[in-house]
């Protein structure tokens, strides 16, 4: 191997973010609603209302990267943009793309952010963030839920509910939900509920007749949780919270429990050496960015908290890059 080909591999990483910028502009623009059939670039162009030359030059690099197929002077969607980056599809992903962009311009301050210590949220939509988890999580609720098993389970908590996709799996199985977030949230997520089209596939034609939701409206630090839960699910917002700030909620939670009542926390999987893999690693560099203590925890630092907390039979498993923490209130 040549000294140049040795050095590929760093190009390819210095160079991720070419191909992530002309995706989150591509996803700016729709371009890929204006795909379902084969257009040239100047029809693409005139429609978007923009510079021919850098129409083609996005297009062909779309192209390039696997996004578009070009049959001569035309493009069109290949099957990973039409499933996943068309609004209306099933599999919808574009409001996190819609995430990642306002992301984008917080950890283009990550040299400032590594000398202060100090986050630099200075962008934030919510309204993408949180329909973004909703993008992520439709694709895996019905799997997540199903695996935690909702068996015996009368009352549940959905603790920082976000879009309420996990709330809906967990209500029709017939468990009364109560979704606790802040209140510029849940305005989002009684608009998702009550949406059945979101909710394609996950849950086709059954999704009528969710009504067991309730909503708390709070700060799940210095609010009432509620109490009289069987389970309380905490799903990806550990990673957000200090140490210390989690080993207070978990005390909470563990008052809000029911006897024989279970914690359910979903995080990223991070091993020991808090390194791999690496987009939990990487993660860890996007709490950095956007939190004031905030981060990637492995499996067995949160087990260890549960276990000064109070709770009983810690026990992990893994679904997909997630990692599953149960434990009981005995
Ligand atoms: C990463 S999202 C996870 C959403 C959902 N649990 C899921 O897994 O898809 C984190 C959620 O926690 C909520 N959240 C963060 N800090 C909070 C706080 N202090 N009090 C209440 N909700 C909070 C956010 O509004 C957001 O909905």
């Amino acid at each position: 191997m040549s000294v140049f080909e040795e050095a590929g591999e760093l190009r390819k990483l210095w160079g991720g973010f070419w191909a992530s910028r002309v995706l989150l502009t591509a996803n700016n623009y729709r371009v890929f609603d204006y795909l379902i059939k084969p257009q040239p670039a100047k029809t693409i162009s005139k429609k978007l209302k923009t510079d021919l030359r850098a129409a083609e030059i996005l297009l062909d690099a779309l192209t390039g990267i696997g996004l578009l197929k070009k049959n001569r002077d035309k493009y069109s969607n290949a099957p990973i943009a039409a499933k996943f980056l068309v609004r209306g599809s099933a599999y919808y992903q574009g409001d996190i793309l819609r995430h990642a962009d306002t992301l984008w311009q917080n950890w283009s301050e990550l040299d400032e952010v590594i000398k202060t210590g100090k986050p630099a949220r200075k962008a934030h939509d919510h309204e993408a963030f949180i329909m973004g988890m909703h993008n992520i999580a439709s694709l895996k609720a019905v799997d997540v839920i199903r695996k935690i098993g909702m068996k015996g389970v009368k009352t549940a908590l959905d603790l920082g509910g976000g879009p309420g996709t996990y709330s809906i799996e967990m209500a029709k199985r017939g468990v009364d939900v109560t979704l606790f977030d802040r209140p510029e949230t849940v305005k989002i997520a009684k608009r998702v509920i009550s949406n059945p089209s979101l909710f394609l596939p996950l849950n086709k034609g059954r999704i009528g007749g969710v009504n067991n939701i309730n909503f708390i409206e709070g700060d799940f630090i210095c609010d009432n949780i509620g109490r009289g839960y069987d389970l309380i699910f905490a799903s990806q917002i550990l990673h957000s919270l200090s140490e210390k700030d989690n080993l207070y909620l978990l005390k909470k939670c563990k008052r809000a429990l029911n006897k024989r009542g279970r914690i359910v926390i979903q995080e990223f999987r991070l091993m020991k050496d808090r390194a791999h893999p690496a987009h939990s690693a990487l993660f860890s560099v996007n709490m950095l960015v956007n939190t004031e203590g905030g981060r990637s925890y492995s499996a067995d630092e949160m087990k260890n908290w549960l276990s000064k907390t109070g709770f009983k039979k810690a026990k992990e498993k893994l679904i997909g890059e997630a990692v599953i923490i149960q434990a009981f209130n005995l």
